[in-house]
């Protein structure tokens, strides 16, 4: 057994992570058995998930979308803010009942709860039935446990808090076969005050160029249209591993793959480059969009944060970045960090209002485990937290209904990922920069990108009928 220890993930020594293969054990010890898997939280997670599916199924098992008929379930969790934690505690208590009708049932815990102790305690004491906890670290030894635990009937808690390694050739089972992610970096070394990701996911470690390059090569020959280059820090990619070779080096070689459309998220202000706005610029295949987090526009908090710039900083750079035809971009915003008053408050709408964002995901702060921010004095009431947020919501929808209207009437290049979710008669696809149009349309364009001609805006979507 291994517990989770947050102040061994927090340190960063130089030490070189471990770069491997994934071997396989060859044990079809899941023929016959089924699976059903639940996804928490952000898209490393459910490429995660992608990988967690790929090795279930080299073992023999079949997914399931039915719980209560599989024989393995696991969670594959998020730790970034109280009510993820929630959701998980919620579904534990499902399962609790499942397991009292069906004792062999194996329960497992995975991903970024899994390397918190607080959450660990908490299983061992109230969830004792829970079978499997490992964390983001040891996903390639998932197997093993999972056999371990079928043989021996004993169950197995193994996080490892360490800076994290590389592992190379997991099996992967992806949900989509048009578009694909892609790791480059792993890990932050951001420490921003209020996360908790450079805990759970360990050091920065980015992976071989060659390495993704080559899956790259094998993902535009098996036909996929798309590639979303994933970090939590893509900006910082190369920094860790080469003198001379960063996200625009890497952007310019995935762009020669010839791959139709690449994207990449999520982008820290501070590793922006000018070489990569230009990269952007000028690579027809690399796609228009930047999500990138502000989190505050009042230098008092950013630097409380710990962000490494202030409003102006941001400013000139979404200037520049503004520069790139047809661009869009989004942001992250928390609201209540601790001791944020009015006006600091006011300084984050007037950079919404500078910006105009074409969306941005807003959050109330969530103290997480050993973070610096938990410690900040908060005296800010949950009212007064929740009044900001619907104040802030308000504004940014706003600018995202008037960034949309503008594309009434014109025609988008779409790259048709499936039947739309609000009307099955319908297809739904994303423009080059990420927005999400309903179509009417035939079902055989998916997989295609189509010029589409829109015909409503609305804040979060739009719709539109195919261009002949
Ligand atoms: N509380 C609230 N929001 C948070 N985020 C990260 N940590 C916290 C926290 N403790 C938000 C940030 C980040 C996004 C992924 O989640 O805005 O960019
Ligand atoms: Fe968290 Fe900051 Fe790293 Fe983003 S850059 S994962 S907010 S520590």
């Amino acid at each position: 057994m291994k517990l989770p220890n947050m102040l061994e993930a927090k340190k960063r020594t130089t030490a070189i992570p471990k770069f491997f293969d994934y071997e396989d054990n060859k044990s079809k010890f899941g023929l016959g058995k089924k699976y059903f898997i639940r996804t928490y939280g952000c898209q490393m997670n459910e490429h995660d998930s992608e990988n967690i599916k790929g090795l279930l199924e080299s073992a023999g098992f079949s997914e399931s979308e039915d719980l209560n008929s599989s024989d393995v379930v696991i969670m594959n969790t998020c730790a970034i803010r109280e009510n993820a934690h929630n959701k998980v505690f919620g579904f534990l208590g499902q399962m609790k009942k499942l397991k009292e009708v069906n004792p062999n049932i194996i329960v497992c815990i995975c991903g970024c709860m899994a390397q918190e102790k607080s959450v660990v305690d908490e299983i061992m004491k109230k969830y004792r039935w829970v079978d499997l906890v490992f964390g983001t670290h040891n996903l390639n030894e998932m197997l093993s446990y999972l056999e371990k635990n079928i043989i021996n009937k004993e169950k197995i808690i193994e996080v490892e808090s360490i800076e994290g390694n590389v592992c190379e050739g997991l099996p992967v089972k992806r949900d989509s076969k048009i578009t694909a992610w892609v790791n480059i970096i792993l890990g932050c070394d951001k420490f921003c005050t209020y996360c908790i990701v450079p805990y759970t996911r360990g050091k920065q470690r980015s992976r071989k160029k060659e390495d993704i390059i080559n899956e790259i090569i094998e993902l535009k020959e098996s036909g996929y249209k798309e590639v979303t280059l994933l970090g939590q820090n893509v900006n910082a990619y190369g920094k860790d591993l080469y003198d001379n070779y960063d996200l625009s080096d890497l952007l310019n070689d995935v762009s020669n793959i010839g791959i139709e459309r690449i994207r990449f998220v999520t982008s820290h202000p501070w590793d922006f480059t000018d070489r990569m706005i230009e990269i952007i610029k000028t690579k027809e295949n690399v796609m228009p969009y930047v999500h990138l987090p502000i989190q505050s526009g009042s230098n008092r908090i950013l630097k409380l944060m710990g962000r490494r710039y202030t409003k102006e900083e941001y400013l000139k750079l979404f200037d520049k970045l503004s520069d790139i035809e047809n661009i869009s971009i989004t942001t992250d915003i928390i609201v209540g960090f601790p001791g944020e008053t009015e006006e600091d408050f006011n300084e984050t709408i007037d950079v919404v209002n500078k910006c105009k964002f074409d969306g941005a995901y807003t959050f109330i702060f969530s103290p997480r485990e050993n973070t610096p921010a938990a410690l900040m004095e908060d005296n800010i009431s949950e009212e007064e937290k929740n009044n900001r947020l619907q104040r802030l919501n308000k504004i940014v929808n706003k600018y995202s209904n008037e960034n949309n209207k503008k594309y009434m009437g014109k025609i988008v290049k779409c790259l048709i990922l499936g039947e739309s979710e609000k009307d099955p008669c319908k297809i739904m696809g994303y423009t080059e920069n990420m927005k999400l149009v309903n179509i009417e349309g035939d079902k055989s364009l998916i997989g295609k990108i189509v010029n589409v001609k829109i015909t409503d805006a609305k804040s979060f979507s739009l719709d539109g009928k195919i261009e002949e």
